[in-house]
């Protein structure tokens, strides 16, 4: 799904700006992911509930059901936890690592920590730049290996090639983007994109 709220399509045009600089850009990026939570969890199932106002018993609504874990895939993922906490701050972080090993190319998971209920919880991976795909799928294929059910991908934006990828892998897993881009480059990175956002938002080159 291709989230392009208006406020979503602006917040994104800054990001990919090669002048906005890392305090700008980090801030972006927890704004986008805010607004994209919005989305992501339209699904949510609510219960009622009575309140009592100051006036009355409101009959009113409340999420119930799965609780929220968010999964940042490190580094660039962890950019994106904070603006959804703003949203749902009783949510589970859990983080997972990976690297490209340089022979083959393929994900090497390098860290996996996980909240101990993954298999109770409905999971968000976050995955700033979908572009091979390849991390993405290795992190959610470590999810489902520890028993995670329930999983959504939110990316800012994505490549075909890994909408693709992720899509084949782990076809029941819902994929949430704020654009998705022409194609990669040799090197692996996203056409036009905005760079590499780990770099962007930790200055680091
Ligand atoms: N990772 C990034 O940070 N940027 C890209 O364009 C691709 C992968």
């Amino acid at each position: 799904m291709i989230i392009d709220h208006p406020l979503i399509q602006h917040k994104i045009s800054l990001l990919r700006d090669k002048r906005t600089g890392q305090k700008e850009f980090r801030e972006l990026v927890a704004e986008i992911a805010m607004l994209m939570a919005y989305e992501v969890t339209r699904d949510l199932p609510t219960k009622e509930v009575e309140v009592e106002t100051p006036i009355a018993v409101a009959k009113t609504r409340v999420i119930s059901g799965k609780k929220l874990g968010l999964i940042p895939v490190l580094r660039a993922g962890l950019g994106m936890v904070d603006g959804i906490l703003r949203l749902v701050p009783a949510a589970y972080v859990g983080h997972v690592g990976l690297y490209r090993e340089p022979k083959t190319l393929e994900p090497v998971e390098y860290y996996c920590k996980l909240p101990t209920d993954v298999s109770e919880r409905e999971l968000i991976v976050l995955e700033p730049m979908l572009a091979t795909g390849g991390s993405a799928a290795a992190a959610i294929g470590m999810l489902k290996a520890k028993g995670a059910q329930h999983i959504k991908l939110v990316s800012l934006i994505a490549a075909p090639e890994g909408i693709a990828c992720v899509s084949k892998t782990h076809p029941d897993v819902d994929i949430f983007v704020a654009a998705v881009d022409e194609k990669l480059d040799y090197n692996g990175y996203i056409v036009p994109g905005l760079g590499d956002a780990g770099d962007r938002l930790y200055g680091t080159k």
